[in-house]
């Protein structure tokens, strides 16, 4: 049996248009992700504690604003279980981290299937000024209150006003490059 021919529908016209719209799309993310790929980038774990409760999370998305106040900002995937905690909190200390500590950026970006509270299972963990957690052996903590958000696709840019800062011993820094750990020595 044969059967009557039909024009298309809209939505079936519209259909390759939209995937190859999607293609391009998608292959402009992964090229651009490649590109980043290529940068060398210090490693930090971002952690906060308050009401909301203690988390952190690994991040490279870091940068320096100004020093006048201090202020720098992280940029957090809005998906992140810690993006709520965080932005309820409304502290969190960057600790930069040392060559030796790739297991915490690890923990910390959630790849050993530590959550939460878990993750400050390893380390030793103190406060400055604003109860934010600051770990041990970082090279560096920054303190900060977080004094703005902005949504930018799909990530939360945290701008924080660093009210304390801690210089830990200075060593090789812990550098994520090409989608790997490496360590980069100082002077
Ligand atoms: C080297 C490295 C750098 C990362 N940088 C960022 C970053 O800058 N921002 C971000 O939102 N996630 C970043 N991530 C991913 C988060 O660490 C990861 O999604 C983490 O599990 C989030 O934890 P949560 O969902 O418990 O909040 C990075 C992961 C790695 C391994």
């Amino acid at each position: 049996m044969t059967r009557p021919l039909r024009p298309p529908s809209p939505g079936e016209m519209a259909a390759p248009a939209v995937n190859a719209r999607e293609a391009a799309g998608a292959a402009r993310s992964q090229a651009y992700r490649d590109g980043m790929a290529r940068i060398a980038s210090a490693v930090h774990v971002i952690a906060t504690d308050g009401p909301a409760g203690r988390t952190g999370f690994t991040a490279t998305a870091v940068t320096s604003i100004s020093d006048a106040p201090p202020t720098l900002l992280v940029c957090l995937n809005r998906a992140s279980a810690s993006a709520a905690r965080l932005v309820a909190n409304g502290v969190f200390c960057v600790n930069t981290l040392a060559a030796d500590q790739a297991g915490l950026a690890e923990d910390f970006a959630g790849r050993s299937g530590l959550h939460g509270e878990a993750r400050f299972s390893h380390g030793v963990w103190t406060t400055l000024a604003t109860g934010a957690p600051l770990l041990d052996g970082a090279l560096a903590s920054f303190d900060c209150r977080l004094v703005e958000v902005r949504d930018i696709a799909t990530h939360h840019v945290l701008v924080g006003e660093v009210e304390a800062v801690r210089i830990g011993t200075a060593g090789e820094s812990l550098v994520y490059l090409d989608r790997a750990y490496r360590s980069v020595t100082g002077g």
